[in-house]
């Protein structure tokens, strides 16, 4: 049996378009991950969905003038058609607002709360006395004590970055009835005790291997300044409601029912997620935005270990820096980043996938722009990889006709040479170090465009060379073939078109080494472009 591998992209709020930050910060990366996984003949559980839940998916609708639930909708089916564009090829792209999500939900709870890992405690929260109830920070608005903003969040200062507590801004109101002014009221709230999880936490985090130093480094901070319990409810209406006599009026905090996602989403898919949510031999790998590792790695692990059931915990959390574009951070408010529904109208969707991996902001924020997305499509995708094809299949056509000239044996220079990148791009995927493997993967188009280069087969069709110049097409056409199969995680739709060269469906397992594949005489058609120059005709666009 092969084993078990569970991959998971964080699960983007459905309030908003989403944009390439979404792209190369957990969608895309999961999915070239996974899309590489089953080449290798893996048992693949890949999981993806919208977090629906949360004040964003509120004072978005309420921004829009919608109901949550229609707001809700709006935003999903735009996710749903980027999952689509961008072949995502997700198990399952799921939803946090379902029937099964709160079941399950309530059954966590309810284990939680019987192994007495819930407390329920009071404290002073913000209560809008107009319209007679308790807000989340976040609807509170007031000035900010540092810089006197004067919008600033219950939570948080936009303008100075500050985390605040809505008991520090002056003048507080409500973000939603801004004439009622808000004050601190006793109420009660359940917590999970995060604080007993410190020292079995700390253990599990040591034992694991390969992940990125940035998210050790925010998971130790963490449990450097030790664990406190949190609140895992919320006063709200909009959420999955707290089965627990007392707590009608409330809903739990998003960020307690999100992770668990996963699992109903997971339920959803496949009637045997248990094989591998609770199977401990199977491999676990995240895929998320930095802003997200602390979740991931602290709150959601320990909340795992917690229920004491045998939960699968993650072996492999790869978690991203930010993305920019021009300097300056992707907003759907200022206008700056490319979003996804544009996308498409500029360049097809391998071209932005190849690129962005290749810009995968994996040590460091990285800014992207269209002159570096241009570049990279022009000179790999167009240049090594496209005009390869193209003269490999022109060439042959002209000299040879419609199928495959006689080879001879191997090149053991050139198959020496490509299994050394071979294993080198095998290893970065199984590292999920992507920067690396586009590295690699491109190196290898290189050594097939050298090898032409220096055997120039026009020269020995024109000296007479026959068989010469068959010889050196066929240990191309064998290249073209292992590109099709190392292309595919990355640019999917370029890998089937290359695959559709041949008359004979020749699979794209992932190869261990270099080998030739194509029968002598098999017959082939020459493709249409694999990939047109991206042409940057405007100033805006060419920075
Ligand atoms: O940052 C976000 O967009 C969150 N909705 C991610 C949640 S990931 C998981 F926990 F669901
Ligand atoms: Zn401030």
């Amino acid at each position: 049996m092969s084993k078990k591998y569970l991959i998971t992209s964080a699960l983007p709020y459905v309030n908003n378009q989403l944009h390439i930050g979404h792209l190369i910060g957990c969608l895309l990366p999961s999915d070239v991950y996974a899309r590489f996984c089953r080449a290798q003949g893996r048992d693949v559980l890949y999981i993806g969905g919208s977090d629906e839940h949360g004040t964003t998916s509120e004072i978005g609708a309420a921004r829009e003038n919608m109901a949550v639930e229609d707001y809700v909708e709006k935003y999903r089916a735009k996710h749903l058609d980027a999952v689509r564009d961008f072949n995502l090829s997700f198990d399952l792209y799921g939803r946090t607002h379902t029937k099964l999500h709160e079941k399950l939900m309530h059954e966590l709870f309810a284990r939680l709360d019987s192994l007495g890992m819930i407390e329920e405690k009071s404290s002073l929260q913000p209560y809008s006395v107009n319209e007679k109830k308790f807000l989340a920070d976040r609807y509170v608005i007031g000035t900010c004590p540092h810089c006197g903003y004067e919008k600033a969040y219950g939570n948080e200062c936009e303008k100075c970055g500050a985390s605040l507590d809505p008991a520090e801004l002056k003048n507080p109101h409500s973000a939603i009835d801004p004439e009622s002014p808000v004050e601190m009221r006793e109420t009660k709230h359940l917590y999970f005790k995060l604080s007993k999880m410190q020292d079995k936490l700390r253990t599990w985090i040591n034992s694991r291997v390969g992940w990125p130093k940035t998210a050790i480094k925010i998971a130790n901070k963490w449990l450097d300044e030790g664990l406190h319990d949190n609140p895992i409810t919320r006063d709200l209406k909009w959420g999955i409601p707290v089965n627990k006599p007392g707590y009608e009026d409330k809903v739990f905090y998003v960020w307690f029912d999100a992770p668990w996602g996963y699992v109903s989403i997971s339920q959803a898919a496949n009637d045997d997620w248990a094989s591998w949510w609770k199977n401990p031999d199977c491999h676990y790998a995240e895929f998320m935005a930095k802003d997200n590792v602390s979740f991931h790695s602290v709150f959601f692990p320990a909340q795992e270990l917690a229920m004491d059931d045998n939960w699968k915990t993650v072996d492999m959390l790869k978690g991203f820096n930010f993305l920019n574009f021009n300097g300056a951070k992707i907003s759907k408010s200022t206008g700056n980043g490319i979003f996804l529904d544009e996308a498409l109208n500029i360049a097809p969707s391998d071209c932005w996938r190849y690129a962005l991996l290749a810009s995968a902001p994996e040590t460091d924020d990285t800014d992207f722009t269209m002159t570096r997305f241009a570049e990279i499509v022009n000179k790999d995708l167009n240049g090594l990889l496209g005009n390869f094809v193209s003269r490999v299949c022109k060439l042959s056509n002209k000299n040879f006709g419609d199928t495959i000239p006689n080879g001879t044996a191997m090149d053991e220079t050139l198959a020496h040479r490509i299994n050394e990148k071979l294993a080198e791009l095998t290893g970065a995927l199984d590292a999920c170090e992507f920067r690396k493997s586009v590295v690699a993967l491109r190196d290898i188009y290189g050594i097939a465009n050298e090898y032409m280069t220096e055997k120039e087969p026009w020269a020995l069709v024109k000296n007479g060379n026959t068989a010469g110049a068959a010889a050196v097409l066929n240990e191309c056409f064998q290249m073209i073939d292992l590109f099709a199969r190392i292309s595919a995680p990355v640019i999917p739709d370029a890998a089937k078109k290359i695959q559709n060269i041949f008359e004979t469906a020749h699979d794209l397992s992932w190869p261990t080494m270099y080998e030739h594949r194509i029968a002598n005489g098999e017959k082939f058609t020459v493709p249409e472009n694999l990939f047109t120059r991206i042409e940057l005709n405007n100033e805006k666009d060419a920075k």
